[in-house]
């Protein structure tokens, strides 16, 4: 919800979230748009103005920092866990949502979360376990959701400053952080001096912190500076012998905050890294693996965690002149990729594994926009002939609004 009450939101991330919901099955495809309806946000709705995040005035936003009050806009990601949904945002609570009709069913704490809990969780598949962490001030707390029982809190670290943590990564021992120099200035953001982009200060001299920690003891964390890079995404992590493979999409700075866009980094050449992870070393050595620009990157969640061969990478129009999907083999370093016509925007591919166990086999979903067109499609791609037309193309009768991350989720 990039506008409301007849004005633009100050930065995307404030906005309200929406969920597009495309469900397929029986030959035919069903689909709707539906507003993360928070209690804050059917509050501003009854007042007929923004009463949270940077859009609202700066009295009521000093108030709400004094008081602790936010809106948690489930504008980021959706995470499914034991068959519940949740709509998730950066840094406040999950807002559950009931699957049959996306409504919103109030935040949750899970019964563990005490202030944050991130939009990026990763679970962990040789583990069955879903982590995920949360920033509270300073402090990061880190969250182990199994796919059977209850969430439990592992513990937590000390940053080394407040910075903005969009993601971290996980293999079956080990959780691993980067936070980067994005410090927050906490004045601003305490007595609402701008907007958000104006709340963090990219300072490239502090370097990066890396932050390693043991699953099997979450309190003997390791932690150690390299030089400074921005990570908005990791692609999966795994353990290599003595060192840990950690894999991302570098960024230079942080110059993509100031214009967060689905449609493509207009302020950075992403580029997908390995690196080295030595924690007793302190040794973190990167190399490209791929030079076109890259994001929004997955791999077969039957995978994540440990050693994968294939990661599917959304791809740019700087590279190819068209939004897409690309399929990168990390064995023999091919690529395979798909890109719509130049004009389209695309968002995230979301990888659906097929019927067998044979990794990297079943199909990349991904949402497009025709602007010209004004309307909105999901491709249906064959994941292991990623350069063959779709197989389906599923139109729907108006453009639905870009979107940061997806799910897929089978039905019961
Ligand atoms: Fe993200």
């Amino acid at each position: 919800m990039l506008q409301r009450f007849g004005r633009p939101v100050a930065h995307p991330f404030d906005a309200d979230g929406a969920v597009t919901a495309i469900r397929l099955g029986d030959g035919a495809a069903a689909g709707a748009t539906v507003v993360v309806a928070s209690k804050e946000y059917d509050e501003e709705e009854r007042a007929g103005r923004f009463l949270y995040g940077t859009s609202a005035s700066r009295l009521r936003q000093v108030y709400n920092n004094l008081t602790g009050h936010k809106k948690s806009t489930g504008n980021t990601n959706l995470l499914w866990w034991q068959d519940r949904l949740f709509a998730l945002m950066e840094n406040a609570r999950p807002q559950e949502l009931d699957p049959a009709t996306l409504g919103s069913l109030g935040t949750t704490d899970l019964g563990v979360v005490r202030d944050g809990f991130s939009a990026h969780p990763h679970r962990v598949a040789a583990l069955s376990t879903t982590f995920n962490f949360g920033i509270r001030g300073k402090h990061i707390d880190l969250f182990a959701l199994p796919d059977h029982g209850a969430p439990r809190l592992l513990g937590s670290f000390e940053a080394p400053w407040i910075s903005m943590v969009h993601d971290f990564i996980a293999t079956d021992k080990h959780l691993v952080f980067v936070i980067g120099p994005a410090k927050l200035i906490t004045w601003r953001a305490m007595f609402a001096v701008g907007d958000l982009s104006q709340y963090f200060r990219w300072d490239p001299d502090a370097g990066a912190m890396v932050v390693v920690v043991p699953l099997a003891c979450p309190e003997r964390v390791t932690r150690f500076l390299v030089d400074t890079f921005w990570v908005w995404h990791f692609v999966n992590a795994f353990e290599d012998g003595d060192s840990i493979a950690v894999e991302l999409c570098r960024h230079d700075t942080f110059g993509a905050f100031a214009a967060p866009s689905s449609a493509g980094p207009e302020h950075g050449q992403p580029q997908y890294y390995r690196f080295r992870l030595d924690p007793r070393r302190e040794l973190f050595e990167g190399t490209p693996l791929w030079s076109d620009p890259a994001e929004f990157p997955s791999v077969d969640p039957r995978r994540a965690g440990a050693r994968q061969r294939f990661t599917f990478l959304q791809t740019f129009p700087a590279a190819q002149k068209a939004p897409g999907v690309a399929r990168f083999d990390c064995e023999s370093g091919e690529v395979q990729a798909w890109a719509a016509p130049s004009t389209h925007l695309g968002v995230e591919p979301v990888f659906v594994p097929g019927g067998g166990d044979e990794e990297g086999a079943g199909w990349i979903l991904q949402l497009f926009q025709d602007p010209a067109a004004g309307r909105s499609y999901l491709a249906v791609l064959d994941a292991e002939h990623l350069a063959a037309p779709p197989l389906a193309r599923i139109w729907m009768p108006e453009a639905v609004p870009m979107t940061f991350h997806g799910v897929f989720v089978k039905a019961p």
